[in-house]
């Protein structure tokens, strides 16, 4: 495992977005790993002003995304796919066919998950996963348990979660408490995987990168990965 220390978001997001942009140089129809929340956010526009400088060229390059809310559809400001719409996939020249998110609103939700899964597998896996990291150490959804979930799976939010992730909505009723998830299995069959954390996070990614491998930290699984390097910004 690499860490790398920064003292900002912005060289957070610069190193990050190098990271990101190399692997599409290197496998121009490479399959991304996608995450949402803030600390992509810096990372996702340096991509986007690379590619309007024709410095990286995603018309080839598949995406999937670790997680969407069950309920919330492509239009709704709140859903991931719109997140991920707004911050990336509108400003970069990737197709949109190319781009995947589980579908939330689907109406059986374990075969929804099924076929994600098997999404995933017939693009041949993520090559670079890009993850953040939840203040209980969740990892795209998968928060805190008995066990490491090993599939694409639906997840009931914890209220930490929901409280958290409650900054982003108008009330706390609004956020959806439900969610699908790529499992810890999932993830780690990435080949490379970068985690990104901010300031606040510095407790947190202690536990899980040097702390006892456990379900009740879900990031501290990484320490079993090959290939993951962690970007965190100290200020
Ligand atoms: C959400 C997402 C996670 C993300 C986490 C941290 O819960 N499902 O994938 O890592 O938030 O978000 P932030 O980067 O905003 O702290």
């Amino acid at each position: 495992m690499r860490i790398i220390e920064t003292n900002s978001y912005a060289e957070m997001s610069r190193l990050a977005a190098g990271i990101l942009g190399a692997q599409v140089l290197l496998k121009p129809d490479c399959v991304l790993g996608l995450a949402t929340g803030s600390s992509p956010i810096g990372a996702y526009a340096r991509l986007a002003e690379d590619c309007a400088a024709g410095l990286l060229d995603f018309s080839q390059v598949r995406t999937v995304n670790l997680d969407e809310y069950v309920g919330l559809g492509p239009e709704d400001p709140q859903s991931y796919r719109y997140f991920m719409e707004q911050n990336l996939f509108s400003r970069v020249n990737i197709l949109p066919e190319n781009t995947h998110l589980p579908n939330g609103c689907a109406a059986d939700l374990p075969a929804e998950c099924a076929r994600y899964e098997a999404l995933i597998d017939s693009l041949g896996g993520a090559d670079l996963q890009l993850l953040g990291i939840g203040h209980n150490g969740h990892i795209g959804f998968n928060e805190p348990g008995p066990d490491f979930p090993r599939c694409v799976h639906p997840v009931a939010l914890t209220e930490s979660t929901i409280r958290a992730n409650s900054r982003l909505f108008p009330r706390i009723e609004d956020v959806p408490t439900q969610a699908l998830t790529m499992g810890i299995g999932t993830i780690l069959k990435a080949r490379r995987i970068l985690l990104i954390a901010g300031a606040d996070k510095g407790d947190i990614i202690h536990r899980a990168l040097f702390g006892p491998i456990t379900p009740q930290v879900p990031a501290s699984v990484l320490q079993l990965h090959p290939d993951v390097t962690v970007i965190r910004a100290t200020a």
